[in-house]
């Protein structure tokens, strides 16, 4: 039996990562966390492609797509992030790569390079992909679309204490300042902008635990 393709958009800190590998680990699905790959090649850029003052030479890493090579590797029961042989599933999660990573994310030329790795991971179906533009614009014909959102302030907590998990220092307005700017930037960018797709069902979990949303996102899956 084919099994469904999921997408889950929506915005930063709504739980949709966490929420995926649950649902994953679940029905039996991959799970694809989007926003890794993003981060993926902002580590490479901060770390091989800084012009004289510091900033990101974009058109450097343009040219440098070749020596990157994004891959999740299952270790113990955990999908991590390596570029070229390298575990940075925690150094993708700092302040550094969040305050850099939406304008990464904006660049054409950075979408169109994943794109076709993200697409066909799907082919097959059996696959939960979590990102901002997975139901309008990696797989608009998916089983299910969910669009996921909660009040700033239940994201600013989840993400501090996410953080503070990581062992990464920061405090609640920092978290917060970054939330907002990436949701505004995400939202406003030309390309494939954060945006719920029109048959995506909408879920606010501001008052909901992460069990619940997975219930509630079960529910709609039960009839597949
Ligand atoms: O999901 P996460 O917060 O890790 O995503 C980090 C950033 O990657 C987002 O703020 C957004 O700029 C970008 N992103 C994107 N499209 C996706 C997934 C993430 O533009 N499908």
């Amino acid at each position: 039996m084919r099994k469904p393709v999921i997408a889950i958009d929506g915005y930063s800190s709504t739980g949709k990562s966490s929420i995926s590998k649950i649902i994953a680990q679940k029905l039996g699905l991959v799970h694809l966390d989007t926003g890794a790959l993003y981060r993926g090649i902002t580590y490479f850029a901060l770390n091989n492609c800084l012009g004289a003052n510091g900033e990101i030479n974009l058109s450097d890493l343009f040219n440098r797509f070749n020596e990157i090579q994004l891959e999740f590797k299952l270790v113990d029961t955990e999908l991590v992030m390596f570029l070229n042989g390298q575990d940075i599933s925690t150094e993708i999660r700092t302040n550094q790569i969040s305050q850099n990573v939406s304008l990464i994310a904006s660049q054409k030329e950075v979408r169109d390079f994943l794109l076709d790795a993200q697409r066909s991971m799907a082919e097959k179906g059996g696959v939960i992909m979590d990102g901002r533009d997975i139901g309008t614009v990696i797989l608009p014909k998916a089983d299910f679309k969910f669009f996921l959102t909660a009040s700033i302030e239940e994201r600013t907590k989840r993400r501090f204490l996410e953080l503070k998990g990581l062992g990464i220092e920061t405090d609640e307005n920092s978290v917060r300042e970054n939330l907002v700017s990436r949701d505004k930037t995400d939202s406003e960018r030309a390309v494939a902008p954060l945006k719920k797709a029109e048959d995506a069902i909408v879920i606010d979990n501001s008052n909901f635990t992460k069990i619940e949303t997975i219930d509630l996102i079960l529910s709609h899956l039960s009839h597949f």
